[in-house]
């Protein structure tokens, strides 16, 4: 049933490309149109916000969301934790827009979330993975994504198909609001189109990984640091390192360092710099080079041909070449197998971490 893999997550990380491909295929046209024709009868238009609410793993990916919806469809996005976001008091309009992002589809928190967001009247959008879960039921629109089950308790292939639908979505409503050329939007589908076989290559270079996971495994705290896009994935990398192999980390606005952090940072202290976004660059070397400057030891993660990073870095994960606002999609890879490899080497349960459960259905 583990298809040959030691574990169910190393083999749903492996099924990546074939779970991006699943989701794509019926939603990208030979011309590069995107079908999302559910959501045709929604007034994308007027619309005067939209809310993005999930937990954890399915939360980050709602933060990459709130960054594409807002910078390719210039609509703005508010990003919630779905127990924070009950209690908090949204201040929600009739005709507003909202987008609740379940692997399960039971989460309880999110499905209270969605509960409140018709309420006060909120057209409601699903993300979710599990066909006929309580959440699409209840939801006034679904869109799945088609990752096939997810047995690990840590999510993976979930994270990835789940921002390769906000992306579609991004786009769709970049579109609809007239927000960006066509010739943009047929850009970055043809970078989508080639992501399964990019996704494909990096896992082809999992031993470097996992030969850093093997110099690291005995780290007693871990940061991951990142800008823009990079952020939002370095709060992914360190959920999936903490939840698996149990050593302390913590994601940071790489900026946001010096007003804390940093004084964190002793000789030896691993920092993994994700540096993916070119016009964020030169502020994540800056941020590198504080850290470097404290002792840490960097692993960076940085887009193919920017060598420049190998000057500051002790590592350098190379992704492959693809649009800015995709990389997401493929940085998380090394991460998921960085926390993986972590976790085999330290011993743990890396299928059933300790106190967590697959489906969170108690709030
Ligand atoms: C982390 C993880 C959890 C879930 C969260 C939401 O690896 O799996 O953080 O992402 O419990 O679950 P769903 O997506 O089922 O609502």
């Amino acid at each position: 049933e583990k298809g040959g893999f030691e574990h169910f997550m190393l083999k749903e990380i492996h099924e990546q490309p074939k779970a991006l491909r699943d989701t794509m295929a019926s939603r990208i046209a030979h011309d590069l149109s995107i079908n999302l024709h559910d959501l045709d009868d929604i007034d994308i238009e007027k619309a005067g916000k939209l809310f993005i609410v999930a937990c954890g793993t399915a939360y980050h990916a709602g933060v990459v969301g709130k960054y594409l919806i807002e910078r390719m469809a210039r609509l703005p996005v508010e990003v919630d934790i779905a127990s924070e976001f009950r209690y908090r008091q949204p201040i929600i309009s009739k005709g507003d827009l909202a987008i609740v992002i379940s692997q399960s589809g039971e989460t309880a928190d999110t499905l209270a979330a969605l509960r409140e967001l018709k309420r006060q009247g909120a057209t409601v959008i699903a993300i979710a993975n599990v066909v006929g879960s309580t959440i699409t039921r209840e939801a006034n629109k679904v869109l799945y994504t088609w990752a096939g089950p997810e047995i690990a308790v840590a999510s993976t292939k979930a994270y990835t198909t789940q921002l390769l639908v906000i992306t579609m979505i991004a786009l769709y409503m970049a579109k609809r609001r007239g927000a960006m050329k066509q010739r943009n939007i047929d850009d970055i589908v043809s970078d989508i189109i080639k992501l399964p076989d990019k996704a494909q290559s990096i896992l082809n270079g999992k031993e470097a990984v996992q030969h850093y996971a093997a110099q690291h495994f005995s780290a007693h705290s871990i940061f991951f640091i990142g800008r823009g896009l990079d952020y939002a994935l370095a709060m992914e990398g360190s959920l999936k390192l903490k939840e698996i192999s149990y050593i302390h980390s913590e994601a940071y606005a790489a900026g946001e360092l010096k007003h804390g952090t940093i004084a964190l940072i002793e000789p030896g202290t691993l920092v993994v710099a994700l540096a993916t976004q070119p016009e964020l660059f030169d502020k994540m070397l800056s941020n590198i080079k504080e850290v470097k400057a404290r002792g840490a030891v960097v692993m960076a993660v940085v887009q193919e041909g920017n060598t420049a990073i190998e000057d500051v870095a002790d590592y350098v994960i190379y992704l492959p070449d693809t649009s800015s606002w995709l990389v997401p999609m493929l940085g998380v890879i090394p991460l998921q197998l960085f926390a993986y490899y972590t976790a085999l080497y330290k011993g743990c349960d890396v299928d059933k971490p300790r106190n967590l459960a697959k489906s969170v259905t108690v709030e």
